[in-house]
């Protein structure tokens, strides 16, 4: 596979990733977070970061660049966005300030993969 193959994957995993913090962002704010129109955003939220993560290990392969600092960081990152499933469970009212916080780390993931800063 191509760089831009894997490149492309990983935009594509984290789109599905943040749709489906989205939705469950919405559904902590209703004040329902365990609702079950959840479901496909819990699916959206476990397959984004699946294609996310093969995708970068792939991009790693390919780039030969091993695991340098900041593809260290990335992977701390992807950890707490994976955590950030359960935080809209179980503080819900705590769901505007989650989201806020999760576009942040999404944001930074972003920043540090085009980068490469340490
Ligand atoms: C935490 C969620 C993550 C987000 C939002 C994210 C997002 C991005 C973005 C936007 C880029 C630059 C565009 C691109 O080259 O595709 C990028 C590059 C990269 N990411 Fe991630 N990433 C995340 C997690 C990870 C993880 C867990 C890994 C490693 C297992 C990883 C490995 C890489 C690599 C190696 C690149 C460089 C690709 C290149 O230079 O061609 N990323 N990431």
């Amino acid at each position: 596979m191509t760089i831009v193959f894997y490149d492309a994957l990983h935009v594509i995993g984290a789109l599905m990733l943040f749709a489906g913090l989205g939705g469950l962002a919405a559904l902590a704010l209703s004040g329902n977070p365990t609702h079950k129109a959840r479901v496909p955003f819990v699916a959206l939220h476990g397959i984004g970061l699946l294609v996310l993560l093969v995708a970068g290990f792939g991009a790693i392969a390919r780039l030969s660049v091993g695991f340098p600092g900041w593809v260290i960081a990335k992977i701390v990152l992807w950890l707490f966005l994976g955590a950030s499933l359960t935080l809209f469970k179980k503080k819900p009212q705590a769901g505007g300030m989650l989201l806020i916080v999760v576009l942040l780390v999404g944001l930074a993931a972003a920043f540090i993969g085009n980068y490469k800063p340490f």
